[in-house]
């Protein structure tokens, strides 16, 4: 959590190429593996603008990549459990758009707008935070997230993790 390349916004996309393409194909196998329904590129050290997303389940997959990707609109407001790979072993309730509207790049490099609800419109707010340098616990109060910093101090003391 205190990786400083987690809480810098990343740099936009300008070269849709095999690299990337490869670099994409990389972040779903670490997805997946996880199992994680998201991962960010700054997650995974790089600094570029994109996330992997898969909110389908185990065995019919629907890999989306979003590059550059911008919130257009968003409507209604909920309140769910939300984790991230980056803070394993946590959750807490979190409130978001019910609805977003996100026009990005695909791993095609085409233009895309996706119509996101339910846990996919969760998830891509989720990722284009971290694109942007914020963890979900930023949404919580103070109090909230000092408990949850306190706790992460205590198990990495007692080697939980
Ligand atoms: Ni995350």
């Amino acid at each position: 959590m205190g990786e400083p390349v987690l809480r810098k916004k990343t740099v936009p996309v300008t070269a849709f190429d095999e690299a990337l393409r490869q670099i994409l194909e990389d972040m779903f196998q670490t997805m997946y593996a996880a199992p994680g329904v998201g991962l960010a590129a700054n997650q995974v050290g790089l600094t570029g603008r994109f996330a992997v997303i898969d909110v389908h389940s185990e065995g019919k997959r629907r890999p989306m990549a979003i590059i550059n990707p911008v919130i257009e609109s968003r409507s209604g407001k909920i309140i769910e459990e939300e984790g991230c790979l980056s803070i394993p072993g946590f959750a807490a309730r979190i409130k978001r758009s019910a609805r977003v509207r996100v026009r990005a790049i695909d791993q095609n490099g085409l233009p895309v707008v996706i119509e996101g609800e339910g846990l996919l419109a969760r998830c891509l707010q989720h990722e284009i935070d971290h694109l942007n340098g914020v963890f979900y616990i930023d949404h919580l109060s103070l109090l909230q997230r000092l408990r949850i910093k306190r706790e992460i101090a205590r198990r990495k003391k007692s080697k939980l993790f």
